[in-house]
């Protein structure tokens, strides 16, 4: 089975083959198709910018399944900021350092509550033009300096509830045992496995 997967994202894009290498499916990417360019994700939530990029790619695709996440981290001490912009908190094409750079820099100015968590919104879309939405978070803290050189994004400056490492210091199967998308494509598989 084909599964059109509308990220581009490298560090996610690990994530999602490590997180599916037990099904009989094979993953493509939009970097296939010469004539794709990505949709601007305007939607004010999770599941309306996953729901964005997944409809995008399925009308340029005509076999298999598509899926799409969007993801980011709630601070509840920055009024769940920097969510949905989480990508381009620093600026429009600001690199991972420099959204960390400033999430820390904004923590220490604002707030003393460090709880956050993980969401990931999936929208996926089956050969038949059904859609199934699924979420899933991880729950921690925001450590005060990074920890750690692996995972993407956020990962260096967050620390799982009830773990002392950050997401950075972990192996990708701990990360992928806990994580927000895990939680999500455990649903998708679910989902999935009734049609294989
Ligand atoms: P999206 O590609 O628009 O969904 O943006 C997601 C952004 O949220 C990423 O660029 C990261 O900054 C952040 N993010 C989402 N998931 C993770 C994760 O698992 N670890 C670290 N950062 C993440």
């Amino acid at each position: 089975m084909k599964i059109w997967l509308a990220s581009s994202n490298k560090g996610k894009r690990k994530e999602f083959e490590n997180l599916l290498a037990d099904l009989p499916v094979e993953l493509h990417g939009p970097e296939e198709l010469s004539y794709y360019t990505s949709p601007e994700e305007n939607g004010d939530t999770f599941i309306a910018n996953a729901r964005i990029k997944a409809k995008y790619l399925a009308a340029s695709v005509n076999e298999g399944w598509v899926l799409a996440d969007d993801s980011g981290l709630e601070c509840e001490g920055l009024n769940n900021m920097p969510g949905i912009h989480s990508a381009r908190y620093a600026g429009d094409k600001a690199s991972d350092a420099e959204n960390v750079a400033k999430l820390l820099k904004m923590i220490k100015l604002r707030t003393n509550n460090r709880k956050a968590r993980f969401v990931c919104a999936l929208v996926a879309i089956d050969p038949n033009g059904q859609e199934y939405v699924f979420e899933g978070e991880l729950k921690g803290s925001i450590a005060s300096k990074q920890m750690g050189t692996g995972g993407f994004g956020y990962d260096p400056i967050f620390i799982p509830d009830n773990h002392e490492q950050s997401l950075a210091e972990m192996t990708s199967a701990e990360k992928n045992r806990l994580s927000h998308r895990a939680n999500a494509l455990k649903l998708f598989k679910e989902e999935l496995r009734k049609h294989l």
